[in-house]
């Protein structure tokens, strides 16, 4: 029994949950495959407060190919000088389950090209749908505190 292709699977619009507990957020993926988003990551290399960071990248037609390649950057600038590329496949398992098998490049800002030795780490991830309640607004509600407005002072 091969994989239930149902229309809209593997189709990456949504909200996505890895093993490390990282999120993101896919928008409309458009007619030409092309989609941009947001990534909510559980850990960093730096020592700053995450934010929510921008993502952008484009995968094979789903109406072309049931389990379709994909590639997307992250921009982290809003809290580090890294960018992060990951390429993947979309899966779909025979109880119509879909799963992102992704790798990644991340990419350090070093000093010299001398440094480029240490400037890139390279790792998996794999991404399993979350049910997606609030287009667009899931993220939000997950912002880590540094995202939050900060509080007006109050007088004592
Ligand atoms: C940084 O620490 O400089 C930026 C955040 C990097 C997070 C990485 S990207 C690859 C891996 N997968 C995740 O979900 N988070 C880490």
């Amino acid at each position: 029994v091969g994989p239930r292709l149902l229309p809209f699977q593997c189709d990456l619009s949504g909200l996505w949950r890895n093993e490390l507990r990282s999120l993101m957020e896919i928008h409309e993926v458009n007619d030409a495959g092309e989609f941009s988003g947001d990534y909510l990551t559980a850990v960093t290399a730096t020592s700053n407060c995450i934010r929510r960071s921008p993502l952008k990248g484009a995968q094979h037609d789903t109406k072309q190919r049931g389990q379709p390649t994909f590639g997307f950057t992250v921009n982290w600038e809003k809290f580090s000088n890294s960018t992060t590329v990951f390429v993947g496949q979309c899966f779909v398992d025979d109880k119509g389950k879909e799963t992102l098998k992704t790798m990644w490049l991340l990419r350090e800002e070093v000093g010299s090209p001398g440094d480029g030795w240490r400037a890139t780490r390279v790792g998996t991830n794999v991404f399993t749908r979350k049910r997606n309640v609030e287009r667009g607004k899931i993220l939000q509600q997950h912002s880590p505190p540094c995202d939050a407005p900060t509080p007006t002072p109050t007088a004592q």
